[in-house]
């Protein structure tokens, strides 16, 4: 398995992990993603590399018909245990466990990079009804706050960060040129030890050898528990949503 595919299926070892740390979207990230359906009724949608279900139940609680498509094994056993009242399928991104023209809006979130996506893209395509929606996006921190920058940078590990631009990736001739927008988020964390938790979940992490993931926590460690603005006690980490939408188009 190359270092890609290796990745992409890394999060299931800190499935656990991920559930608990990990972040949430906007709920503004959400409805402005669906704003092209032109309707407040409740929606079919799909939630694509699910994960543990962070974006699953912010859709769910959105009150939609929410199905929750994951490969891995243990994320979707994450999902299963903490979201409740959606349908969780295993299933990837190039071969979508639905049938034709069944949802209104697939949603894509901090995983798009890892599709293939010229089998990806016509799948949602297959998925999605007429005038549906594409939603995709990313959370990441806030990296012109100071400390914030810092503990990016000292989380680099041997293996680089992967994001690929979905700007050029999205171009294809089943959607409509995309637009994007952003929204401020945050995350909060209880100390120091609770912002590494969250930074481990990440395959840069995850997939580096014990020696050197140690290294890296014991420096982010005492740099927070140094930092005034994270030595004494909770904090919230700026984060930033990042979300491309692009409607399903007739051919
Ligand atoms: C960073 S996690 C994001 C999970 C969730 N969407 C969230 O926001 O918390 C990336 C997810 O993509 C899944 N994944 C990786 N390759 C995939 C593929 N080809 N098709 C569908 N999901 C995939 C992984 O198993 C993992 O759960």
């Amino acid at each position: 398995m190359d270092l890609h595919a290796r990745r992409a299926d890394s999060f299931g070892a800190q499935a656990e992990a991920y559930a608990e740390h990990r972040p949430d979207y906007p709920v503004a990230a959400i409805r402005w993603a669906l704003e092209p359906l032109g309707t407040d009724e409740r929606l079919d949608v799909l939630d694509l590399a699910a994960g543990t279900g962070k974006l699953t139940a912010g859709l769910s609680a959105e009150g939609h018909r929410v199905t929750a498509v994951e490969p891995n094994e243990q994320m979707l056993s994450e999902l299963v245990r903490r979201v409740h009242g959606v349908r969780a399928l295993p299933g990837h991104a190039e071969h979508i466990p639905v049938p034709d023209q069944t949802v209104d809006a697939v949603f894509v979130g901090t995983a798009f990079h890892w599709f293939d996506q010229e089998k990806a893209l016509p799948e949602i395509a297959r998925v999605l009804r007429p005038g549906g929606v594409l939603a995709v996006m990313w959370v990441e921190p806030v990296t012109d706050v100071e400390w914030v920058r810092d503990l990016e940078r000292m989380s680099a590990t041997s293996v680089e960060s992967e994001r690929h631009d979905p700007v050029s990736i999205m171009a294809h001739p089943s959607f409509a040129p995309e637009e994007r927008t952003t929204f401020p988020h945050s995350h909060h964390r209880d100390s120091p030890e609770a912002a590494i938790a969250w930074i481990n979940t990440h395959s840069r992490m995850i997939v580096i050898d014990e020696q050197e993931r140690a290294a890296i926590n014991d420096k982010m460690l005492t740099y927070l528990r140094e930092r005034p603005e994270t030595s004494n006690g909770p904090f919230d980490v700026p984060l930033l949503a990042e979300v491309f939408r692009t409607v399903r188009v007739s051919e």
